[in-house]
């Protein structure tokens, strides 16, 4: 498909030349903006392989055929169709509307391309954390154990074709915006790879404090590895990992807006999900057309989500040390997190333990002192819940 050009440019005067210049520059990333793509993924894979990070890779052969596999999907087959229903259909419905934004000035057409196609992404992103059917098909992007550029891509086929922000392409495009699609395409993929890749440049800043307010302000419009890396921790157990935040893909005004943002300047302990069952790329690739024989997998046949509180508290010695406590009701540990909430809206409280000894905490989950049990359950036992 060619871009449309932006005549309205050429017109003005006394910047021609210079104008001209960037239209040739704009109108050739958008015609080979998927080369830059694969280049930028390039860039930070020799960044990643000649600083030593794959050395002492802990990927198994399923995380790798989950990102191959999956990047291959999204990259030839689903993005591409997907673009071309949007477009065909956005065709359809306007048929007089066809390069109709053509005269949008480009800054303008790229800000308010990247600007709704962010938007959607992070209420898709968010959702998948927060409904467990859609949880399911984002679930394999989160098993992987270390971060990396093409965990960028690892989800189920299916994830990548319900995705609001890729059908957002054909219409935009279909309505003119050819050029800014094409464009900022290219400036989200550096943002996502690199708050994905092992190679984390952000690092450089928190390291020499003149260039901290840098940093300060650049994390709180884009996403930064820590910001990223962060969402991909096991849990919120160390005081940095924010699993059930941080959601943001190039910006990161959605998340300060809507209360899921954590800022920490540094990197978890520990990536990945809870009592990982160790699925076959099959599953997490094609479930539910493929599905886990693994015990206890939520991508099983057999597998049971179900309320697990009990009305009486539990009562525990517990030792100094940092604690989750589930709030769900759906933990197999209870009264502790087993990572269990991923897939609804709730999150584990993390709480510290100073002094070892007897505690009482609640397992009915409507005591309003978090973890310690403050008798609401006699509410239930006197018939009054
Ligand atoms: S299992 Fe984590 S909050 Fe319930």
């Amino acid at each position: 498909m060619r871009f449309n050009t932006f005549v309205y440019l050429k017109s003005l005067y006394p910047f021609k030349v210079k104008i001209l210049k960037m239209e040739n520059a704009l109108t050739f990333i958008a015609d080979h903006h998927v080369a830059f793509v694969f280049g930028i993924l390039v860039f930070f894979g020799l960044m990643e392989a000649l600083f030593g990070y794959l050395s002492d890779s802990r990927r198994n052969k399923d995380d790798v055929f989950v990102e191959v596999i999956s990047t291959f999907f999204l990259l030839f087959i689903t993005k591409p169709i997907v673009f071309f229903l949007s477009f065909e259909g956005t065709k359809l419905l306007f048929p007089t509307g066809e390069g109709v934004w053509t005269g949008l000035p480009f800054w303008a057409g790229l800000i308010i391309f990247l600007l709704v196609d962010d938007f959607l992404q992070y209420w898709y992103h968010r959702s998948s954390h927060e409904y467990k059917w859609l949880w399911k098909h984002h679930r394999p992007h989160h098993t992987a154990t270390e971060m990396g550029l093409l965990v960028s891509y690892r989800e189920s086929i299916y994830f990548f074709m319900m995705m609001p922000n890729i059908w957002w392409l054909g219409i935009f495009t279909y309505f003119g915006g050819g050029i800014p699609v094409a464009v900022g395409l290219v400036l989200k993929q550096i943002v996502i790879i690199s708050s994905h890749s092992l190679a984390r440049w952000d690092v450089f800043f928190y390291k020499r404090p003149f260039l901290k307010p840098v940093i300060q302000i650049l994390e709180r419009i884009f996403i930064t590895p820590a910001f990223h890396h962060g969402h991909h921790a096991v849990s919120k157990i160390d005081a940095v990992g924010n699993p059930n935040g941080n959601f943001g893909n190039m910006f990161s005004i959605w998340d300060q807006m809507f209360g899921s943002a954590t800022f920490t300047h540094a990197f978890p302990a520990e990536y990945g999900i809870p009592n990982d069952p160790q699925d076959p790329w099959q599953a997490h690739i094609f479930y539910p057309v493929v599905t886990s024989e693994k015990p206890g997998s939520e991508l099983s046949k057999d597998f049971i989500f179900e309320k697990t509180t009990k009305t009486e508290p539990a009562i525990l010695t517990l030792k100094e040390g940092d604690y989750l406590y589930c709030t769900c009701g759906y933990s197999r540990s209870q009264p502790f997190c087993d990572g269990s909430h991923h897939g609804t809206k709730f999150q584990p409280i993390r709480f510290s333990i100073k002094k070892e000894r007897e505690y009482k905490l609640c397992r009915c989950k409507m005591c309003k002192k978090g973890p310690f049990c403050d008798d609401s359950h006699l509410k239930i036992e006197n018939g009054k819940v």
